[in-house]
């Protein structure tokens, strides 16, 4: 299934990726913006990092159940990468806000 439309990346290309960073290191934090370079490609409109990391999460779960990994630390690692849809969300939202507002006096045209 393709995720990424601007790149054409597919779940199966982005999971790969996940896998080799999980081999390389099981505890690192993994980003769309370091699966993307990974790829060689970048986030253009970045409205699939929301689903990349989705990815990224499951992958990751899937990854340490099969490896019996101690449960906290999976948590911990889980709930690092999820904060990431945080960010994400108010990175949009605070380029919408500057979009949205007058480019001379900074106050919304609303
Ligand atoms: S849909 Fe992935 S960068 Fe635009």
């Amino acid at each position: 299934m393709i995720v990424c439309s601007c790149n054409i990346v597919t779940s199966k290309e982005i999971e790969a990726v996940i896998l080799e960073f999980l081999m390389a290191d099981e505890w690192q934090l993994i980003t769309p913006g370091r699966v993307f370079q990974a790829m060689s490609a970048r986030g253009k409109c970045c409205g699939c990092f929301p689903g990349v990391i989705n990815i990224i999460v499951e992958t990751t779960r899937r990854y340490h159940e099969l490896m019996d990994s101690p449960a906290p630390k999976v948590v911990d690692l889980l709930n690092r990468i999820a904060a990431q849809r945080t960010r994400i969300e108010r990175a949009k939202k605070n380029a919408v806000a500057k979009r949205s507002s007058s480019p001379v006096t900074g106050y919304s045209r609303v």
